[in-house]
């Protein structure tokens, strides 16, 4: 199977490495679960792949045979816009047939189990699943019963792997090398699956990584002001004090969203305070290096963790985040889909050399 984007000049997904011997004894990644196991080789790949996809996207007719005769279900526990029609798109350009099936709408709502579910799907063949669920875990508990390729679009608290990797794609494309730039992430960190994701993410890639949020929404054991050791699995991890400390010198400010939900729980005295004190606005990103990049995973609170005129400012990269998830998510649909697809990408032999 020809990669798309050899069509256009770039380089294709998974043959980065000239190193024959480093691609003849890895066996092919079958899922994306998480960033954890993804080796900076692997992260790179993708991203080097996603580059030619982009071009794809760019095209007056955006369509590739690429993964003709796949199917690809997207199976959401939880709304979504962002993530579900990104990836519809990405495997409908990749040429997939694509079929969106929503806990609403589906048998789930009339209590079949997930397992019941999956095999349901399974029995139909399917290439991929996307899934989307409202509990930690539940994309593995799916990837043990079902030889399909499984993406993990967001689940629970715990990881959003593809938004992370179109979040380094949009770095990458506005700053290059991120080894030693500054990202301030502020926000909700505790339930966040962004920030968990993106936190390891950008240290993989060599980042110095900062947050700021309220002590609320931070783990027990954490304390503002530290800086977290490797036991925590986020060694290196900075905990600003206030937001001005952690956006001061940054070359990237994310704000996330605060998660209206949780406002009951009380881990917010209001909506309000949360804004003066730790929401992105235009004094606060002064403090940030100059040409610093503004991003935002959404949905956004406009208000609340960031101002309007920040969030469509010259700095902010929020729509291009949008735009860079179709080609980030067909980068990911074909190395996991593809037929005869690269054996580069996977494992732990693939490393590059340059963990961070
Ligand atoms: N960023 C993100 O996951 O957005 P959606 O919930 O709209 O998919």
């Amino acid at each position: 199977m020809t990669n798309p984007t050899t069509a256009a000049g770039n380089n294709p997904a998974g043959e980065s490495s000239n190193d024959a011997s480093e691609e003849m004894f890895v066996a092919p990644r079958q899922h994306l679960l998480d960033l954890d196991d993804l080796s900076v080789g692997e992260i790179n790949d993708l991203l080097d792949s996603a580059e030619g996809m982009l071009e794809i996207t760019g095209r007056d007719i955006r369509k590739t045979p690429a993964l003709r005769g796949k199917t690809i279900i997207t199976l959401f526990f939880e709304n979504s816009t962002r993530t579900r029609v990104s990836f519809e798109q990405a495997g409908k350009i990749l040429g997939a047939d694509v079929i969106n099936v929503t806990a609403s709408t589906s048998s789930v709502s009339k209590g079949e189990s997930l397992l019941n579910t999956v095999k349901t799907l399974q029995a139909m063949k399917i290439d991929a699943l996307v899934v989307r669920h409202p509990h930690s875990g539940a994309p593995y508990f799916i990837s043990n019963h079902t030889d399909a390729s499984v993406v993990n679009a967001g689940d629970g608290m715990h990881a959003h792997p593809t938004q992370s990797l179109l979040d380094l794609f949009t770095v990458r494309n506005n700053i290059g090398d991120m080894a030693g730039k500054k990202i301030a992430i502020v926000g909700d960190v505790l339930y966040s699956r962004v920030a968990r994701s993106d936190i390891l993410a950008f240290q993989k890639m060599g980042a110095e990584v900062t947050i700021s949020c309220p002590n609320t929404l931070i783990p027990d054991e954490w304390t503002l002001g530290s800086t977290l050791g490797d036991e925590t699995g986020f060694g290196g991890l900075k905990l600003a004090r206030n937001v001005e400390e952690a956006v001061d010198s940054a070359d990237v400010v994310m704000a996330l969203r605060i998660q209206q939900e949780r406002q009951d729980a009380g881990h917010l005295p209001s909506l309000r305070e949360y804004s003066d004190r730790w929401g992105i606005n235009a004094k606060r990103m002064a403090l940030a290096n100059d040409g610093a990049l503004l991003m935002h995973p959404g949905p956004m609170n406009e208000g609340v963790e960031i101002s309007s005129e920040v969030a469509h400012g010259a700095q902010s990269v929020v729509e291009e985040q949008v735009r860079n998830a179709v080609a980030v998510r067909m980068a990911v649909l074909y190395t996991l889909c593809a037929p005869g697809k690269s054996s580069r990408i996977g494992g732990s032999e693939s490393n590059s050399g340059n963990e961070a």
